[in-house]
């Protein structure tokens, strides 16, 4: 063949390797409302940017009808490209390649391009769509997926690892996912389960649909297992974009830069009214860190999940920061299960990648009861103190009203080693809440008053005058200052550049054992 005969062969080939399982498999995507893996790829990345690796790779199985159904590609797309000008490396599972399902030459093929990342400090993004282990391939498939759950594992910490649930995605599809840093979800069109309803109702008798089973919603709200809903795929996609916007390209690069546009020194003094003096009374904290962080810049992690609890990134003067925030708008933001493996998780996240922690402390403390004691709320609350404690990153805490008993400890106390502590004139640091401290410490005395609610009352007011203000626990340096909510946004900029080269020096080991 000439050169010119053999550049026309690969051209077709080529062309041969964009029609993955055929038109007509296209189609019943489309039919679905769901894009190919090649269109969300495209979608993803900056137009013109993906570099393909491995089109021409195929299955080498036969049994069980595999032979017929041997296409150049097999069922996942990959390879790298760029995000907002950034490099990311993609795999895309081909849903019209046999349902997607996990080979071994998708196995070979994702983690290849997975190594290709960790070798390059670049983020992963995996477009997910599949049925999961390919039946007909055995163990073949599982030591595929053996060998991605292993690689996930190496590449936690050291290149930000993102799912996007495009699709039905079932039994190991889940927990390579499982495995990253965040999940995205879209609504109706992606669920994730371990076991399908089949089996379910086949094993337990337990009759459930899909949605409920694993739908977004499930995911997002109860399960925790999603960070991020998106309304469709085009969504899911552009939130991909946004996500990777706040993150580093791994953990020795700083995270993306903007310049600021928001004034340093911007006071807005809604800030100095928005905290109730009633301490019974809700206000939404979300106002305070869209205050007080550069405007527009909060994406908040989880929001469906454990809404007594605020995790997400910001901006401060330009400079990425995690934010973690008690909910007063949500049962008083008391800190629950739920919420103490949202904050650990996120926590670890930021410090791994180096991203600044600001905590907002408003918190009774943690929920009681039998649920919450049987579920393991110290197994779980624990996690929380191990994270701050472990993190090295820089570390500032606002306190903004009620930092009681455990709350004060676990979220960020400067006893974990955080940086720097500020208070708000409306702080509250102790024990407990006034009327509860007063109904312990005076039950008896109570007993035998004549009057026992005018002597209660006295005590409450002292015991308010003591601890319901911040100036008891800054007289003692258990916060560093009391400053105006006003003051926030200048204080803790001025703060996060003085610490900005924070050294730390954790004790030599393996690794800790983190209660989980
Ligand atoms: C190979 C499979 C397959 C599988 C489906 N297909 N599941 N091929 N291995 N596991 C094929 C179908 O025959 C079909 O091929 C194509 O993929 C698309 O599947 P459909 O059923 O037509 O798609 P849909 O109607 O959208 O239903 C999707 C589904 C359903 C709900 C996910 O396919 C399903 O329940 N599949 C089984 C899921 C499962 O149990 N997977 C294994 C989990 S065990 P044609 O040729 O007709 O297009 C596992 C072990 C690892 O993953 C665990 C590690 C922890």
């Amino acid at each position: 063949m000439n050169p010119n005969e053999l550049n026309e062969t690969l051209l077709r080939r080529r062309e041969a390797v964009r029609q993955g399982g055929g038109a007509q498999a296209i189609e019943r995507q489309h039919t679905k409302g769901k894009l190919t893996a090649r269109e969300r790829i495209d979608r993803l990345l900056d137009a013109g940017s993906f570099q393909e690796v491995d089109p021409y790779v195929t299955h080498r199985h036969t049994a069980f009808g595999l032979d017929e159904k041997r296409v150049p590609g097999d069922s996942v797309v990959v390879g790298f490209g760029r995000v907002d000008g950034r490099k990311v490396a993609v795999a895309s599972q081909d849903f019209t390649v046999i349902g997607g399902s996990f080979s071994e030459a998708q196995a070979q093929k994702v983690c290849k391009v997975l190594d290709l990342a960790v070798g390059a400090g670049v983020p992963f993004v995996a477009l997910n769509d599949s049925v999961g282990a390919r039946i007909q391939e055995g163990v073949w498939s599982l030591a595929g997926y053996s060998e991605l759950f292993w690689r996930n594992t190496q590449a936690s910490g050291v290149i930000p690892q993102i799912s996007v649930m495009l699709g039905p995605c079932a039994g190991g599809s889940v927990y390579s996912p499982g495995l990253t840093d965040f999940i995205i979800m879209t609504e109706a069109l992606s669920h994730m389960f371990i076991t399908g309803p089949e089996v379910i109702k086949t094993v337990t008798g337990e009759e459930v649909d899909f949605e409920t089973l694993g739908g977004a919603h499930t995911h997002a709200a109860i399960s925790g297992v999603a960070h991020f809903v998106a309304a469709d795929e085009t969504d899911a996609l552009a939130t991909t974009r946004k996500l990777l916007g706040y993150l580093p390209s791994n953990n020795v690069d700083p995270a993306p830069r903007v310049t600021p546009t928001d004034d340093p020194n911007r006071a807005d003094p809604a800030l100095d009214a928005l905290v109730p003096p009633d301490g019974s009374l809700p206000y939404n904290i979300r106002d305070a860190i869209d205050r007080i962080f550069d405007l527009g810049s909060f994406f908040e992690v989880h929001a469906g999940f454990a809404p007594n609890a605020v995790v997400g990134f910001t901006r401060l003067h330009g400079e990425v920061v995690g934010v973690v925030a008690n909910q007063p708008a949500h049962v008083a933001g008391v800190l629950d299960i739920d919420a103490s493996d949202k904050i650990a998780r996120f926590v670890r996240f930021c410090d791994a990648f180096s991203i600044s922690l600001v905590t907002f402390i408003d918190c009774p403390g943690f929920m009681p009861g039998t649920v919450q004691e049987h579920g393991g709320i110290i197994r779980h609350g624990a996690k929380i103190v191990y994270a701050y404690s472990e993190a090295t990153v820089p570390k500032l805490a606002v306190v903004t009203r009620k930092a009681y008993g455990g709350a004060y400890i676990v979220m960020s106390s400067k006893y974990i080693r955080t940086d720097l502590v500020y208070a708000w004139p409306t702080a509250e640091i102790a024990v407990m809440g006034a009327e509860g401290a007063v109904n312990i410490l005076y039950r008896k005395q109570l007993e035998r008053e004549a009057d026992p609610e005018a002597v209660r009352t006295q005590f409450i007011a002292e015991f308010k005058e003591q601890f319901g203000s911040p100036y008891a626990a800054a007289a003692s340096g258990h916060v560093d200052d009391v400053i105006l909510p006003s003051e926030t946004r200048a204080r803790l900029i001025a703060a996060l550049d003085f610490l900005r080269d924070k050294q730390a020096a954790p004790l030599p080991k393996k690794h800790g054992c983190m209660p989980l």
